[in-house]
């Protein structure tokens, strides 16, 4: 029996194609190569919030939809900037015609402004009392 979490079947990904997976948090791309390895990365480019799975597969890396950064599918390392950081790389199994993916541990690194759905919100990202609604009193 395989570990991990089944994210599609062999068929499901042809080669050179990839899949977004939201079930996680944050969302994973599964890419196929166009010779049929499979990887696992971090759907979200460090860059800007745009989805690696929208990209490019060449050979073994991914190019960014958005600004078209590149990234080891091996690895998740950036190979063309303006992305400076890598993404996360998460071991993939194939058993059968399933396709398993064991998620990493290691913190993810997210682009500005973007965080997984399980973090509390930001500081930041909370309405400075001057933006709220002035209460009425009775
Ligand atoms: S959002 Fe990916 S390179 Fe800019």
């Amino acid at each position: 029996m395989s570990e991990g979490l089944r994210v599609c079947g062999l068929a499901d990904l042809p080669p050179g194609e990839a899949l977004r997976v939201a079930e996680v948090s944050p969302p994973i791309a599964v890419f196929r190569t166009e010779d049929g390895e499979v990887f696992a990365l971090d759907d979200t480019c460090t860059h800007q919030d745009a989805s690696l799975a929208d990209g490019w597969v060449e050979d073994c890396t991914v190019e960014c939809p958005l600004h078209a950064s590149r990234f080891d599918l091996r690895t998740g390392e950036v190979d063309a900037p303006p992305a400076k950081r890598g993404v996360r790389s998460h071991p993939v199994t194939i058993d059968g015609d399933d396709v398993y993916v064991t998620l990493s541990e290691a913190a993810p690194n997210l682009p500005p402004g973007v965080r997984a759905s399980s973090d509390f919100p930001a500081p930041s990202d909370q309405p400075a009392p001057s933006d709220q609604p002035a209460r009425s009193t009775p």
